[in-house]
């Protein structure tokens, strides 16, 4: 950060000067924490015009629809790298050289496999548990494995949780289907790439092993690389804030996992194809973006909107180009996507839309592309989830490896004021 430029504030005649911080892209940045020093705090609900933290990880430029990881843009990555390439470079701030991507991929792929305690967490759960109940529970434990590497002082200890993290989340995710269908959970392979091999564990059985179809293959690892960090987002936010309290990194990414959860976050990709299924057929359309713009009406068109973005989110165009893909690839006519498309041709030309700048985000058409590689509507952010545990692991990382104080927000309070206890026989 640099800056010389101050911000001067006048409150009833007093005067508070506060410094302006620039960074290397974006807004400048307001220092307002001397405003507390008068006896202010600052008010920002929702914290829509906050900076929360520095961060060199990722940049959005929400007007010009630009995401970069570590300064590449979001396009180029989806379609040259590797999701294992874009993991090492949010967590080490470079692309890897060759024998650098075959030594952490290798690292990673051993350690895919769980302790075998592990699987019995499962049995506490009903076969319909939603999948994300058992992700958050089930990541939340895994702490209890590794006694022997929890100090979050120790750069080692940080290091291999992050290695175990991105490692293990496929086969947990997988273990987290095979438990709600009734199958033996499968184990992992080390000579198959990340993708394949999640494909694998969700997919083959021990009567017969699934020949993973490299079209889906690298379909899912684009999904990964898609989802894999988005800045100061609420699952991200979260994960720091509760990384500000020194608790272990399998309790920060379980944090992260329950935000993730929400259906304005990432729940939005399952919302989506429940909201596709709800309208039915194209004829209807029409009447659902009545509803929609109806205020009356609590509905929203999920999959459209985005609190940076205020022009197409650059993941969904990718999105969408992959969804023609596979589904070409596999020789799949899914009605749903052309639900989908005419829904995004009306809400682009209706006003409501146009005016509040809603376009498709990264939710829109990942559903139809996981539906056709055949997986259930329920696991949808648990994909999700996975692709994002590198993101917020660096995100964890950056924070914990630079100087930082517990996150402690202030409030507006407008309850009762002081007022004495009245005893029951009085009131
Ligand atoms: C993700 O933050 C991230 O980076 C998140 C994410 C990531 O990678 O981590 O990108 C992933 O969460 C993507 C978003 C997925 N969620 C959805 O698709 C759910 C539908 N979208 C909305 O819930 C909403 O757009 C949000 C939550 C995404 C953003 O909400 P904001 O920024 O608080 O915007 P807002 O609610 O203030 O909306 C402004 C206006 C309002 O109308 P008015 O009060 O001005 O009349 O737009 C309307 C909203 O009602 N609006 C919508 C709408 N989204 C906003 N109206 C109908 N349908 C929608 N989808």
């Amino acid at each position: 950060m640099s800056g010389s430029k101050t911000a001067t504030l006048t409150i009833d005649g007093q005067t508070i000067n506060l410094p302006i911080q620039s960074g290397t892209l974006g807004p400048d940045v307001i220092d307002v924490k001397d405003v507390l020093a008068k006896g202010y705090f600052t008010f920002d609900p929702g914290f829509v015009a906050t900076a929360s933290c520095e961060s060199k990880i990722t940049y959005i430029d929400g007007d010009q629809g630009i995401l970069l990881h570590r300064g590449y843009p979001i396009e180029q990555l989806a379609t040259q790298s590797s999701y294992a390439e874009v993991c090492y470079l949010l967590l080490n701030g470079e692309l890897p050289s060759a024998s650098q991507l075959q030594e952490f991929s290798e690292r990673v792929s051993n350690h895919t496999m769980v302790h075998e305690q592990l699987q019995f967490f499962y049995r506490g759960f009903r076969r319909d548990a939603h999948p994300m109940a058992v992700m958050c529970g089930v990541i939340g434990a895994l702490s209890a494995f590794y006694h022997d590497s929890l100090d979050i002082k120790n750069p080692e200890h940080r290091n291999i949780s992050a290695i175990r993290l991105i490692a293990k989340m496929p086969t947990i995710a997988a273990m987290c289907y095979k438990y709600s269908v009734g199958q033996p959970f499968i184990y992992p392979r080390n000579d198959l790439d990340y993708a394949s091999n999640f494909l694998h564990m969700m997919f083959s059985t021990p009567c017969a092993e699934t020949e993973v179809n490299p079209v889906l293959a690298r379909a899912m690892d684009r999904i990964f690389i898609l989802h894999a960090d988005h800045e100061q987002n609420a699952s991200t936010s979260t994960v720091r804030m509760a990384g500000s309290t020194d608790a272990n990194p399998f309790a920060c990414i379980a944090a992260g996992i329950a935000a993730l959860w929400g259906p304005s976050h990432g729940g939005a990709n399952e919302a989506v194809l429940r909201m596709l299924g709800e309208i039915g057929s194209a004829d209807r359309v029409e009447d659902f973006v009545r509803r929609v713009k109806d205020k009356s009406d609590s509905t929203k068109l999920m999959g459209f909107g985005h609190r940076v973005y205020k022009n197409f989110d650059p993941r969904a165009k990718v999105m969408k180009q992959t969804c023609d893909e596979v589904l070409n690839a596999l020789g799949i006519h899914d009605p749903q996507l052309e639900l989908a498309m005419k829904l995004e041709e009306i809400a682009l030309k209706d006003d409501y839309f146009v005016s509040r700048k809603l376009y498709p985000n990264v939710d829109f058409y990942s559903g139809i592309i996981l539906k056709a590689i055949g997986i259930p509507m329920s696991m949808f952010t648990v994909i999700f989830a996975l692709g994002r545990t590198p993101g917020w692991i660096a995100h964890w990382q950056e924070m914990i490896a630079n100087p930082y104080k517990i996150a402690r927000p202030r409030q507006l309070y407008t309850g009762a004021t002081q007022r004495d206890y009245v005893r029951v026989d009085q009131r």
